[in-house]
């Protein structure tokens, strides 16, 4: 495969990604000063991991990014910007608010300092502050190494009732959990999660943050129910499916008690690493949002990408769902992406359309890219169709998911990763049964039903999208409203991102 500017064409249209050279882990994820502010591990100078630093990109509608200049660099003995956080001290904590960080923005992050090869380092917590969001004062040691290897990732919150700061930190197989009523001094308050049952690895990236409980409906509850959720996610270089974990507690400021009765999946597909919610979001938002690095540590070396490597996934809103006797995860793309749509392709018919039957239960979509794909019932096929390089098919039963690539050339990236996956649906017995589909360049996207099946894969075809072909008992003569649907999506990304340099 060739590794030319040729791959500009995977690269998504209004996913995330940086304007050059390596990207990984989102952090530092803060709305602040009217606007989103998307940090990311990022080496500035090679499309590999190595240098690394907060790239540093801003939004005011979390799908148009614009470019800024690097936020946290190598520091002087050659320390790494690890992955790490940020918060508005006086919008969360009012008087609480440390009096020299009343004004402007705090980010706490690991700094990994060289010790023999690239990635042998130390590991520690530091803290970081800038006044407006794009000029940082970084540094300052908070926590230091305590003799654990794998030390890293600080998710820092505001627990108002107990008036202090927590601190979640990945610590080798486990994670701590500190609190502060300073930001600087941090105490070790609880260790927990080594005897629960997740794959073996290093856990890094966790999260801890308070989700609302959707009622009956499907929406969320009027009474304003909320339960955190803690979320984790297991390097492991050859598990396929290690990947990112959630937990439903209690959190009480000082320590976490599950109460949910297993470690559930976050997403089910391959491709979704190191997700963080954005902090400080407008109180009338009433919703969280998360992103992810659309990657898997085992090949996110591995890309057949130069010019650019690594995605995000979109952003998307979270929130918890009753099942029976246990809580579900749900996650749907953050609600803006549907102002991005354009005209359905199916139900207004047209010339994007051909219809194969008169009973339109298949049709096809020429023009494939940017897609937005919504198909009612719980049956439906739905295959991708890239040329000369074959279809990636995502089928969908009564109870499982299967997403298949064994079909398409991907040229070296079909050798390196599992090809075909085949996930359980869980059943819900509130809200209607549906598949959406996301093609953006290199990333796949499913959301099944109300978001509580979510399903991200890269696909590197070696001929571009041509049709999309769908399959489903719903008709598209239906009303459009439960009709399946195709949307094009616009582009976000700015000039020099589109496929051939375009925006
Ligand atoms: C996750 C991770 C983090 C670390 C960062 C370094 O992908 O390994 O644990 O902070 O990447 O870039």
């Amino acid at each position: 495969m060739k590794h030319t500017a040729d791959d500009q064409r995977w690269r998504p249209r209004s996913h995330f990604t940086a304007p050059q050279n390596w990207m990984n882990d989102p952090c530092g994820l803060i709305y602040f000063g009217n606007r989103y502010h998307l940090y990311y591990q990022h080496n500035p100078h090679k499309p590999d991991w190595g240098s690394i630093h907060w790239g540093h990109a801003v939004s005011d509608d979390l799908f148009s990014w614009k470019d800024a200049p690097l936020a946290i660099g190598v520091d002087d003995e050659g320390g790494l910007a690890f992955t790490g956080s940020a918060m508005e001290p006086a919008a969360v904590a009012g008087d609480y608010a440390p009096a020299d960080m009343r004004d402007g923005i705090v980010a706490l992050y690991t700094c990994a300092l060289p010790v023999g090869s690239d990635q042998d380092t130390t590991q520690r917590q530091c803290l970081a502050t800038s006044s407006d969001g794009y000029v940082w004062e970084p540094g300052e040691m908070v926590i230091d190494n305590p003799g654990i290897r794998d030390f890293r990732d600080p998710k820092v919150g505001w627990h108002a009732e107990s008036r202090s700061w927590f601190m979640v930190l990945a610590a080798q197989d486990r994670l701590h959990l500190y609190t502060s009523f300073d930001l600087r001094a941090w105490n070790l308050t609880d260790t927990f999660g080594q005897d629960w049952d997740a794959p073996e690895g290093i856990w890094e990236c966790p999260d801890l943050l308070q989700l609302p409980v959707a009622g009956d409906d499907g929406r969320t509850d009027e009474d304003g129910r909320t339960e955190w959720v803690l979320t984790f996610h297991v390097e492991h270089f050859s598990d396929p499916s290690a990947g990112a974990y959630y937990v439903v507690g209690r959190f009480d400021g000082t320590s976490f008690v599950p109460t949910s009765s297993r470690v559930r999946p976050v997403d089910r597909g391959h491709d979704f690493y190191a997700a963080q919610s954005w902090a400080n979001l407008p109180a009338e938002q009433q919703r969280q949002v998360w992103i992810a690095w659309a990657s898997h540590p085992a090949y996110s070396r591995r890309l057949p990408t130069r010019s650019w490597v690594g995605a995000m996934t979109l952003p998307r809103e979270l929130r918890l769902v009753q099942e029976g006797e246990s809580l579900l995860l749900s996650q749907l793309p953050a609600r803006e992406w549907e102002t991005l749509r354009a005209e359905p392709r199916v139900a207004t018919g047209g010339t994007a359309v051909e219809r194969a039957a008169t009973t339109a239960t298949t049709f096809t979509v020429a023009d494939a890219d940017a897609s937005d794909i919504v198909v009612p019932g719980n049956t439906c096929e739905i295959v991708l169709e890239f040329g000369t390089a074959g279809t990636v098919a995502i089928t969908r039963t009564d109870g499982q998911l299967t997403v298949d690539r064994s079909g398409c050339d991907m040229g070296a990236f079909s050798t390196i990763v599992e090809l075909r996956r085949a996930v359980d649906i869980p059943r819900r017995s509130v809200g209607e049964a549906r598949t959406r589909v996301v093609l953006d360049g290199c990333v796949l996207e499913c959301f099944l039903d109300d978001g509580t099946t979510a399903y991200t894969d890269l696909v590197f075809p070696t001929a571009p999208p041509s049709r999309i072909r769908v399959t489903s008992p719903a008709s598209a003569a239906a009303v459009p409203s439960v009709a399946p649907a195709v949307y094009r999506m616009r582009a976000t990304m700015g000039a020099g991102r589109g496929p051939n340099g375009s925006t």
